[in-house]
């Protein structure tokens, strides 16, 4: 962290051509950038960014000096709400540190996963910048209402009505963390990013995305609703968006009835008169679900996740492709535009065949299109013994400034130990 008391002593040489009240501006906005720092038990977590001490730091350093995107939001306060099983993290956690947390140095990470035998691979956070809360917990089937029963749908829902609770659960899991936080902190997120364990970022998260009274999906893979993959919107907007179990009750209200995850999202918004927008985003949903090819009209499309996309949320393996260029067009335009569909044009999209596993070979073709430093982070996880995954985990908890879940040895041995 800066420290306050170099700028403090800065101050007087760079403010002489200033005029006075500018200076008093400039000493208002280091005290209280100082009371800020000096009030925070735990320095990990706190936004040093505050508006103030970003309009502070602009005026000493002229706008062109750092292209930094989040120079744009001024300064606001942003929280990553990242949830979902691990499965594939050791393939999208470094895309996501790369291209969300580290674009937005200063917003504060919200983690909320099931424990598996994948969790130990979340250790890759420990590079994220400042990390708030973390909840990893036990998974346990969340209990039906009558009100749910008649909402939702199973239908198209690998594990029925219970996946999708599980799965609302995971998501609005991450409000009370960060109720809490802001409460701890006294302060409130101008923005909540809402995004998955299993996306891979093939590009930053620009902040063209951020609109204030609007609440931001991809397009496609809207499945009859809206794209639930990712969101993100101003504080008000996303405390609506990420209320998906407590807000269900309201839908029933309204009289609705067999809703799948994406129109119960839509009418969710609609219902509570949250205004959203579609933009096209880059990253995909790393996935293991074996889906029939050639893709039939409401058939699933699987992108190689070497696209150049943007993918907006869709479906990915790492795949040699077996459609592309001309092959792609006639494949995507028989599919129905409101269901799996997703956009295709100008060669931004190359298919799999996921008839079948990942094919053999996969890990090579994920380094070459993934990168040197992502390549690496793979590496990094296969080859951890119980030892270094335990010194890894210590490592990660001690950067996260709440910890709620099992020990470390808990974590790692689930992943690691060899059944006997
Ligand atoms: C940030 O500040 C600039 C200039 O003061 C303004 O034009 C822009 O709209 C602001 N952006 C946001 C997201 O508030
Ligand atoms: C919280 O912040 C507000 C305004 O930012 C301030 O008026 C209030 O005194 C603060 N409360 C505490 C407990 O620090
Ligand atoms: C957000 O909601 C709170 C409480 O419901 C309200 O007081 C506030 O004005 C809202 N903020 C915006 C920007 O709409
Ligand atoms: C494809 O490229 C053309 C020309 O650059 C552009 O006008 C069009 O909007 C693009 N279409 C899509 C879907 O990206």
């Amino acid at each position: 962290m800066k420290s306050p008391a170099k700028s403090l002593t800065q101050l007087p040489k760079r403010a002489l051509d200033l005029d006075w009240r500018l200076v008093l501006l400039l000493i208002s906005s280091v005290t209280f950038f100082t009371y800020i720092s000096i009030s925070s038990s735990s320095a990990a977590a706190i936004p040093i960014s505050l508006p103030k001490a970003a309009s502070f730091k602009s005026i000493l350093h002229p706008p062109n000096h750092r292209p930094n995107p989040t120079r744009q939001l001024n300064g606001s306060r942003i929280a990553v709400c990242l949830v979902g099983g691990a499965r594939r993290f050791e393939l999208t956690g470094p895309s996501i540190v790369e291209r969300i947390l580290r674009v937005y140095e200063n917003s504060d990470l919200f983690l909320h996963c099931p424990l598996d035998s994948n969790a130990y691979k979340l250790q890759l956070l420990s590079d994220a910048p400042r990390i708030a809360s973390v909840r990893i917990f036990k998974p346990q089937p969340v209990p039906e209402t009558e009100s749910q029963l008649r909402v939702l749908t199973p239908s198209n829902s690998p594990n029925g009505i219970q996946g999708l609770l599980q799965y609302f659960h995971l998501v609005e899991g991450c409000l009370p963390m960060i109720k809490a936080h802001q409460e701890k902190n006294n302060f409130t997120y101008d923005w909540i990013i809402r995004t998955r364990v299993d996306g891979y970022w093939s590009d930053p998260l620009g902040p063209e995305n951020f609109i204030p009274g609007k609440y931001v999906v991809p397009p496609g893979s809207s499945y009859g609703g809206l794209n639930d993959r990712f969101g993100v919107g101003d504080y008000n907007s996303s405390v609506v968006a990420l209320s998906r179990l407590s807000l269900i009750s309201q839908l029933d209200s309204a009289g609705l009835t067999q809703l799948n995850s994406e129109t119960a999202f839509k009418a969710q918004l609609s219902t509570q008169n949250v205004r959203y927008t579609t933009k096209r985003l880059p990253f995909c949903v790393v996935s293991d679900r074996q889906y029939p090819y050639p893709v039939g009209r409401n058939g699933v499309p699987v992108a190689a996740l070497s696209s150049r996309g943007p993918l907006s949320g869709a479906k990915c393996r790492p795949c040699k492709p077996v459609c592309s260029g001309t092959c792609v067009g006639p494949m995507m335009s028989g599919l129905y535009r409101s269901w799996s569909w997703t956009e295709w044009a100008n060669n931004t999209l190359e298919l799999c065949d996921a008839h079948g596993e990942w094919e053999e070979g996969w890990e090579t073709v994920f380094d070459n299109s993934a990168g040197k430093k992502l390549a690496l982070a793979r590496k990094r996880i296969w080859a951890l013994n119980m030892d270094k995954c335990v010194d890894g985990f210590e490592k990660f908890k001690k950067r996260a400034a709440h910890w709620v879940g099992p020990s470390d040895a808990e974590i790692c041995g689930l992943g690691l130990k060899k059944p006997a």
